[in-house]
Parts: structure tokens; C-alpha cells; sequence
């Protein structure tokens, strides 16, 4: 595995390149937005392709990379189901796996430090955002925090993972890089407390400052959305409820640019086909599967994904690959629920 453990001095937030060989896919996990041309150079030297990028929560002491990251390469942007984030390519819940080529992430929902806090493991290390750090966990004090919700997600989850489970947290203050649970079950003063209780009182007597540019990195964070009011304006997109009336009609391609596991677990709107964005350049260049559809038959192409932002992207490389019919479903399979479409399992 291709792994490299990034930092930014300025909030002390550590990213985290993955990738499973030289060539291939890559994700990243919370990124800052200073540092993109950096993480962007290094993932040129290392020949990777990058094609997620994560965040663990909304942070709230700088500002992320996701947009910056997406806007420049094309990437999946994924956060947890209970971000409140304007949107977000995909989003993961507990249980489910993240993916690239030949790397697989399991999902645990880790709240405490704030109410949307994820944490990602993948074989022998775990990604504990500011659930757990190093000698310390995340405050609890704001964005929903809560010391009572965070104690179930350590000593319920986390902590139970095998002892020499490697801890790699959003940030360390102190210079230390990487731990083990069972190092931190050891060794992490507020690990020490016999009951939930001991552990709320210890947490409610921090009384930390607020994070320097919390005023301004929430705000930010939350609006990390591409632009789908672009494509609209480009006359690009159909609404929801023009996007019913085209179900079934002969000259209509409805194309699922989803993974398979979002299919499976949120349905699929009749009759549409499946192409994943990840191959999305191979199937709209000419000779490729979509681009043939459009252009052997007079099949009008209409990407859907799961809020709209990978099919924007897609309709915007489609367009630039002389497929003019493409356009999208505005808002994606998300507003289509909204609208009381129909799905199909
Ligand atoms: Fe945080």
C-alpha cells in the first residue's frame, strides 16, 4: 500500500494520501485547502490518479480541500450521511465500505467531538478524525458535540478494535504521528475514567478558546458544492420532475453513474443503465459506450448520480467530448426521491 501521512503546520492537521499501487487510484482524507497543490504534486510523482477525497467531520479549524481537490481533478468528494454540507458527491454511513482500486475502507460512525464525525479503517490502521487522538480525543463543546456520544464511540467502538490497530488522528498538537489503541487504552489521561459519567465531567471542564478561524471555516465548509446552477444555466439540466416525464421514452438514455453499492442501497430509477463514473472518460470518447449511444442512435443522455455533483462533472466532459445531447438530473437521485420518483431495486 501506498501510504503518506501529510501536514499542515498552520492547524496542525494531518491528511492522509492511500493509494493500494504506483499507477493507480488514490484517496485522500482531510485535506486542507492550502495544501492542494502540494498533495496534487505529490500524487503526480507517485503516478497515482486521484479519485476521492475525504473528510472525517466539518472541521472547524480550517478550511477543506474537498472543493479545491474536486474543481481540479474531477474527484469524488465523500463525507458522512449527517454533514450537514450544502452537498457532497457521496455520502458514506456506518457499515458501509469506501472504495478505490484495490482498497477498501470500513465506515464507523464516531460522533462525539461534533454530531458528523466518521471514522475509516482499512486493515491494520484506523482514521479516527478528532474522535481519538494521540494522548488526547477531540473537544466536545461545540457543533453538536457531545462528551456523552463521544465516550460511546470510543469505549463502544474504536476502542475495541485489536490492540495493535495503528491510530492515525486529524491532528496532533504535540508532534506525535501515529499511535495504537492499545498504546492510547494505556497511556490517554482521558481514557482513564471508570463510567460515562467521570468522562462527561472530565470533558465539560476544558474550557478551551475557540478554534482561531472556527467563524470562518464552518461557514466555508459548509458550502463546498459545486456549482450545478452552472450547468443549469448552460440549459444542461432537467429537473426532478422533468426528469419523471422522460422515464421510458425511446429516444432517452438514463445513465447511473453511481457505484454499485449506492445502487443497492438507495435503488435506481427504472430502465436507466449503469456506467460508473470512473469510467466515465473511457465510455465518452469516441468508440466508447456512451458515446456511441448518443451518436448511432439520437438518444438523448441524461446522467443521474446521488445529488448531482458527479453527474455535473460528467455532463461537462460529455459537452467537451461533442456528446451536445448530454444534460442531468439537477440535484440528482436525492431530489428524484424528493420528488416522489419512482425506484427500482
Ligand atoms: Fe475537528
Amino acid at each position: 500500500m501506498i501510504f503518506r501521512q501529510l501536514f499542515d503546520s498552520v492547524s496542525s492537521t494531518y491528511s492522509y494520501l492511500l493509494a493500494s499501487r504506483r499507477g493507480g487510484e488514490a484517496l485522500i482524507i482531510d485535506p486542507v485547502l492550502e495544501k492542494v497543490d502540494r498533495y496534487l504534486q505529490l500524487v503526480a510523482e507517485l503516478d497515482l490518479k486521484l479519485v476521492k477525497a475525504v473528510d472525517t467531520h466539518i472541521h472547524a479549524d480550517h478550511i477543506t480541500g474537498l472543493g479545491a481537490l474536486r474543481d481540479r481533478t474531477h474527484c469524488i468528494t465523500v463525507m458522512g450521511d449527517n454533514a450537514k454540507v450544502d452537498v457532497v458527491s457521496m455520502r458514506v454511513t456506518e457499515g458501509d465500505k469506501l472504495t478505490i482500486e484495490g482498497l477498501a475502507l470500513d465506515v464507523l460512525y464516531t460522533p462525539g467531538h461534533t454530531d458528523d464525525s466518521y471514522s475509516f479503517l482499512t486493515r491494520d490502521r484506523v482514521f479516527t478524525g478528532d474522535t481519538l487522538l494521540i494522548r488526547g480525543t477531540g473537544r466536545t463543546d461545540f457543533q453538536n458535540g457531545s462528551a456523552r456520544a463521544q465516550y460511546e464511540s470510543l469505549f463502544g467502538k474504536l476502542l475495541k478494535l485489536p490492540e495493535d490497530t495503528l491510530v492515525f488522528p486529524a491532528h496532533d498538537y504535540k508532534g506525535d504521528t501515529v499511535s495504537t489503541i492499545g498504546e492510547e487504552k494505556r497511556c490517554n489521561p482521558r481514557l482513564q475514567v471508570k463510567s460515562v459519567d467521570e468522562y462527561v465531567d472530565l470533558m465539560s471542564k476544558l474550557k478551551l478558546a475557540n478554534p482561531k478561524m472556527m467563524d470562518v471555516a464552518v461557514p466555508a465548509n459548509m458550502r463546498q458544492g459545486l456549482a450545478q446552477d452552472e450547468i443549469a444555466r448552460k440549459g444542461w439540466a432537467v429537473t426532478p420532475a422533468q426528469a419523471l416525464a422522460l422515464v421510458g421514452k425511446p429516444d432517452v438514455a438514463l445513465i447511473d453513474l453511481r457505484e454499485r453499492a449506492e445502487r443497492e442501497k438507495h435503488g435506481v430509477i427504472p430502465a436507466s443503465l449503469h456506467a460508473p463514473y470512473p469510467d466515465l472518460q473511457e465510455n465518452i470518447r469516441p468508440g466508447g459506450m456512451l458515446h456511441e449511444l448518443a451518436t448511432a442512435t439520437t438518444k438523448r443522455i441524461v446522467f443521474y448520480c446521488a445529488f448531482g455533483e458527479r453527474s455535473a462533472m460528467a455532463v461537462q466532459a460529455a459537452q467537451d467530448a461533442g456528446i451536445i445531447s448530454a444534460c442531468h438530473i439537477h440535484g440528482g437521485l436525492d431530489a428524484w426521491r424528493k420528488a416522489n420518483g419512482p425506484l427500482a431495486r
